[in-house]
């Protein structure tokens, strides 16, 4: 049968569904916050097979008359790839929830759970930022929509608020001991003959122990403001020490910079760099500065690899005024900064190892 609905209207009624799907974007990160609040990727792990809707409903802790609102929870999480239906019986009458790859990496004790992350990135402190976003774009006065939020930058609200300060530590933790696994098993070519190395911004030290566990004769220091340092305790080949990467970093054979480039505006980058190449011996004596950082691609097939790296990059805008950059402006920054070249080592999935030379 011919379709009544012509191509004009067809179009329109596309866009309407195309509005609609950007409007409800959201879903599907409140979906999965809610799951993971209800505990539901430990509880199917704990059951350790195939559980049923009855079985899911009675092993949580709600109101057991939502069991069809759990039902409809858990189809929204297998059209996004988080679950999936197994078949319970042979004759495939009785089926049950079990976990993906996806869901696996948001359970609360793995050593690599992205749990942390999801749960800042999630919460109402890092959503209130985004409904101030357009008076950002207006006024003259703040860096970042979060500063027009709360009146302070996101490294002031971290250093005065507790609550932030360690949400936000132990979700950089979480990706560096994720990320920290992958450079120390298959990445060690960028270790080879440092006898010394600077975690710049590095954190509560993830990678830092990653490093020295796998490379005990190398010297590692870890670096950061004092506040997310404090009262932490180093080892024989690790030392934390706090001061402030605009003023002057600890001399090592190289400088590692994960997630810390992205955070900032171009012109501070450059500031960063700059200390950074004071830090650092000749390249002929081997000096060098790792990035651990996002390459903006192009590839149009990479559909969502390209969504996640631009919804990061407008998170830095709206976070701190920082940017995830393209390869052009990766290489104007070093050149600006006074390197003199670059190689881009290895990919790490959604980012990439830069090696940066003085
Ligand atoms: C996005 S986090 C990255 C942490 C760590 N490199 C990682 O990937 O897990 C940025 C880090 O830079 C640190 N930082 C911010 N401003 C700094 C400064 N002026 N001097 C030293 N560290 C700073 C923050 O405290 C934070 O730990």
């Amino acid at each position: 049968m011919e379709s009544p609905i012509g191509e004009q209207s067809i179009e329109l009624l596309q866009a309407q569904a195309h509005v609609w799907n950007n409007t409800f974007n959201y879903v599907n990160s409140m979906s999965l916050k809610c799951a993971t609040q209800l505990g539901i990727p430990d509880i199917i792990h704990r059951h350790g097979k195939p559980m049923t809707l009855q079985e899911l409903v009675d092993a949580l802790h709600i109101n057991k008359a939502k069991a069809q609102a759990v039902y409809r929870l858990m189809r929204i999480l297998i059209h996004s790839g988080f679950f999936v239906e197994e078949k319970i019986s042979e004759d495939g009458s009785n089926m049950g929830y079990w976990l993906t790859q996806d869901s696996r990496l948001l359970l609360k004790d793995d050593a690599l759970s992205a749990l942390p992350f999801l749960q800042i990135l999630l919460d109402p402190l890092l959503i209130k930022p985004w409904h101030h976003m357009s008076e950002w774009f207006k006024n003259n006065e703040d860096s970042s929509a979060f500063e027009t939020a709360y009146g302070r930058t996101f490294w002031d609200y971290g250093s005065q608020e507790p609550k932030m300060n360690h949400l936000f530590n132990k979700a950089m933790a979480s990706d560096t001991q994720l990320v920290s696994n992958v450079v120390t098993r298959d990445c060690r070519l960028v270790f080879e003959k440092l006898k010394s190395i600077v975690d710049v911004g590095g954190g509560t030290g993830s990678m830092a122990k990653a490093i020295v566990d796998s490379l005990p004769d190398l010297q590692c220091v870890v670096f950061d403001l004092p506040h997310v340092i404090a009262g932490l305790e180093g080892t024989k080949n690790l030392t934390y020490i706090g001061g402030n990467m605009f003023e002057s970093i600890p001399q090592a054979d190289a400088l590692m910079l994960k997630c810390i480039l992205h955070d900032w505006s171009d012109e501070d980058a450059v500031k960063i760099l700059k200390k950074c190449k004071e830090a650092i011996p000749s390249k002929e004596n081997g000096g060098k500065v790792i990035i651990v950082d996002m390459i903006v691609r192009n590839k149009k097939e990479d559909h969502e690899g390209i969504e996640t790296q631009l919804f990061y990059d407008m998170c830095m805008m709206v976070f701190a005024n920082g940017r995830e950059r393209t390869e052009k402006e990766w290489a104007k920054l070093f050149f600006d900064a006074g390197f003199t070249g670059y190689k881009i080592v290895c990919g790490l999935g959604l980012r990439s190892i830069i090696e940066v030379y003085p």
